[in-house]
């Protein structure tokens, strides 16, 4: 392999560079899609409560992780497990590699649809009946549209990412991380006025406690689930962030930061879309996954001047989707530039190319969507996170802690605290999502629910 020849690497011009750059990487699809459906559906204010537990037990500790072993090794996650552990571990490098391949193919297809729903409103075209919501999310959702929102939503990730470090990612990310606070500050204090807001408040505000006690078993593996998707963990997107910075940066302070701020912006876009749904109506339990392009364009169809600031929060999803594709493709890219000697431009092109064209069959059937994604988020990204626990807890001696040392001096009983959260608490609720996850995928490859399901859509299809 022309591979480990140590060819000079880019560093972050900033520390405000890094952590903006993974502040973007964290905020994205997961703040606004996922999070306030899950809001919704296991059953509001008890589960905002079990999460920002989780974001704090589960997401802190497991962001170190994936910190200490990118700035370790300065390497790519194939190259840094290569490097760490050799033999097999190297192979575990390579399931990041492929979820994040796999994740960012439908990723982008989503993201083409906000594109396409922002414009949608400065068109005037939100339906305001469900049904007909349903119907026009159907046509928009599948088939060429998608497809060509797809197209360009890529075109501006391999722009990004063929520019570099410095002058692509970092740039890029100084100017669309603000952006994305600002408009989101500004989206809630909307909503403030809106007459369902104080409903909406307390009902997001006021966890009741029996619910926790009655739900538990599927708040629990839920809180997790989204604690780590919404941190981009389990794809080597920190460690690759990671491998691009210098020994006298405090991990710990800055993954506080980055962890603070993406909380923040997610508990923000529910304090905008829960005033929006009790305004015009809707029950925020309802809707699942489609809910954003269904329910919430149908709320903003149902409001006064909702149109406006409709394809204003479209617009700004797209651009919070943006700052977290780039880090995924990102990933791939490092890799090939890494281990296989390939330049930056020659890497993003090819890979964001194969990218897109895997990413065709989703744009095509909502239920292939669910096929990719199922696969890729609900089992390969906490595989890949899980044995990078169990890694960095169990098999690899006192690296983690020397290694987080670094750029913040004594650890004291803190460094023993992380490491044991690593290989406990970290661990369990990722063998926990790992087998809801694998349960999951199963359901829906035998299920024969119409529209759904994937055996149905194999006696449909072939
Ligand atoms: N954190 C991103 C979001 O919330 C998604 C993501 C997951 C990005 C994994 C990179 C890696 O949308």
């Amino acid at each position: 392999m022309a591979s480990s020849i140590d060819v000079p690497r880019e560093q972050w011009a900033t520390r405000l560079g890094f952590i903006l750059a993974a502040v973007g990487s964290a905020v994205g699809l997961g703040n606004v899609w996922r999070f306030p459906f899950a809001v919704g559906e296991e059953g509001g204010g008890a589960f905002l409560l079990v999460y920002l537990l989780f974001i704090v037990l589960i997401g802190f500790p497991a962001m170190l992780v994936e910190f200490v072993v990118g700035r370790r090794t300065q390497r790519n996650p194939v190259g840094a497990l290569k490097r760490l552990g050799g033999g097999a571990w190297t192979y575990v490098g390579g399931i990041f590699i492929v979820t994040g391949f796999v994740i960012l193919s439908y990723y982008s297809v989503v993201a083409g649809w906000t594109i396409r729903y922002a414009i949608l409103g400065v068109q005037g075209g939100y339906e305001s009946d469900l049904e007909a919501a349903e119907v026009q999310f159907g046509t928009l959702a599948s088939g060429l549209d998608a497809i060509a929102f797809h197209a360009i939503f890529m075109a501006a990730v391999i722009a990004i990412v063929a520019l570099g470090i410095k002058r692509g990612i970092e740039l890029a990310v100084k100017v669309m991380v603000p952006t994305i606070i600002v408009i989101t500050l500004g989206l809630a204090a909307y909503a403030f006025t809106l007459d369902g807001a104080s409903e909406a408040y307390s009902y997001y505000l006021s966890p009741e406690f029996g619910v926790i006690a009655a739900e538990w078993q599927s708040i629990l593996p839920a809180a997790a689930g989204q604690a780590f998707f919404t941190l981009s963990l389990g794809m080597g997107v920190m460690i690759t962030y990671a491998s691009y910075l210098g020994e006298d940066r405090n991990l710990a302070e800055d993954s506080a930061i980055i962890i603070g701020l993406d909380t923040l912006i997610a508990f923000i876009v529910g304090l905008v879309v829960f005033p929006v749904f009790f305004t015009a109506g809707v029950d925020p339990g309802e809707g699942g996954p489609g809910s954003l392009f269904v329910t919430l364009a149908a709320a903003f169809g149902d409001i006064t001047l909702g149109w406006l600031i409709g394809a204003v929060f479209f617009a700004t999803v797209a651009i919070a989707a943006l700052s977290s594709a780039i880090s995924i493709l990102e990933v791939v890219v490092s890799y090939l530039i890494d281990e296989k000697g390939i330049d930056r431009k020659t890497a993003t092109l090819g890979v964001g190319g194969a990218i897109f064209l895997l990413g065709i069959p989703s744009a095509m059937d909502l239920v292939l969507l669910d096929l990719f994604d199922g696969f890729a988020d609900g089992i390969l990204l906490v595989l890949g996170g899980l044995l990078l626990a169990v890694f960095v807890g169990w098999l690899t001696g006192n690296f983690g802690r020397e290694e987080l040392r670094k750029g913040i001096g004594d650890l004291g009983a803190y460094g023993d605290a992380w490491i044991w959260f690593v290989r406990i608490p970290v661990v369990l609720a990722l063998i926990a999502a790992l087998i809801l996850g694998i349960l999951g995928y199963y359901d829906f490859l035998t299920s024969m629910e119409e529209g759904e399901g994937f055996a149905w859509w194999i006696e449909e299809n072939l």
